[in-house]
């Protein structure tokens, strides 16, 4: 009997999959809602696998509170910043996670829905219609520009930096600009994409977009000198990880009008959004920055893919496979 501690329902339909199967002993957190911590480490004893959301921290006392027969962590994320990754290696704990073409869409999508939302000031255009304030068509009337001829730089040439290029260069005539660790010739040759260095794809960039995993090395890849480099008409997109982007130096720059907005899905001290001095926070207040709720992954078919790819994970680690989705 495999003991499987799973910290949140999930939605789509891994858990029915993973109902199905013999053997399984599945154990859910009940309620709908972030498991507290105290009660994670009282449900995770005795666990083989642990089926963890992004939410939970899978630290190293998560680790010695299951015991020493928990052999996975089958993460519900494409993002594995919030399990400790060392302390699974030293342990001999494998760790699987989500991506997939359908996540990687979903993001893609939602990251041109940002971008999309900034350059037409859609959120602008719906609050002040609801508001009653539009009184006749004016030519001067929240003129935004468009995205066609425009360049957008991808920081992070991945599954979901692909998704990107793909479609705002076939779809909608952008030109693409990327930097990474590496050089992606597919990459380039897909979407006649150049490679830059970081501050020469800002120096370029109407709109800089990031893709990018959180490892200490791209904490606060985007800060202060960053956003001095980027052009004033620029529009910044996170949909990776909040700590990515120095969220102070963001404010600070909007404020400067060092560049021209935000779209942001993701955010440094999550879930809160005022993690910074109050004085400096100001974001909220900005109607050239719009935000989403950590939602850029939030579809059907987004959750539905994160849920059976994280089963499909667990079914490999049973049948002793090669894991389709392993961190470690
Ligand atoms: C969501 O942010 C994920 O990492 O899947
Ligand atoms: C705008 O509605 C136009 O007709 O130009």
């Amino acid at each position: 009997m495999t003991k499987i501690f799973v910290t949140r329902s999930i939605p789509g339909s891994g858990l029915a999959m993973l109902k199905k199967r013999k053997s399984i002993k599945l154990d859910i957190y009940e309620k709908d809602q972030k498991i507290p911590r105290k009660e994670l480490l009282k449900r995770v004893k005795g666990a083989d696998i642990i089926l963890s959301l992004l939410t939970e921290k899978i630290d190293a006392k998560v680790m010695n509170a299951a015991g020493d027969q928990l052999k996975m962590i089958a993460n519900y994320a494409v993002g594995f910043n919030n399990i400790d990754i060392e302390a699974a290696k030293k342990r001999g704990i494998k760790v699987a996670n989500t991506p997939s073409p359908v996540v990687s869409e979903s993001v893609a999508e939602h990251a041109i829905a940002l971008m999309f939302a900034l350059a037409h000031r859609i959120v602008e255009g719906d609050d002040f219609t609801r508001a009653g304030k539009y009184k006749g068509w004016d030519p001067n009337l929240l003129v935004g520009s468009d995205l066609k001829g425009k360049t957008v730089g991808i920081i992070g040439a991945g599954r979901i930096g692909s998704g990107i290029a793909q479609r705002l260069h076939d779809g909608f005539g952008l030109k693409i600009i990327y930097s990474d660790i590496n050089r992606n010739p597919k990459f380039e040759k897909s979407f006649k994409a150049k490679f830059r260095t970081k501050m020469q794809l800002l120096k370029e960039s109407d709109f800089v977009t990031l893709h990018v995993p959180l490892f200490p090395s791209t904490h606060h890849l985007i800060s202060t000198p960053e956003f001095k480099t980027m052009k004033k008409t620029a529009f910044l997109i996170n949909t990776s990880r909040g700590p990515i982007v120095d969220e102070l130096a963001l404010t600070k720059a909007l404020i400067k009008k060092e560049i021209a907005g935000a779209g942001l899905d993701v955010y440094e001290c999550e879930p809160l959004i005022d993690c910074n001095p109050r004085d400096h926070y100001e974001l909220r207040k900005m109607p050239n920055v719009i935000m989403t709720p950590h939602t850029a992954s939030a579809t059907i078919e987004a959750r539905d893919a994160m849920s059976i790819t994280a089963v499909k994970n667990i079914f490999a680690f049973l049948d002793k496979k090669q894991l389709p989705n392993i961190v470690i």
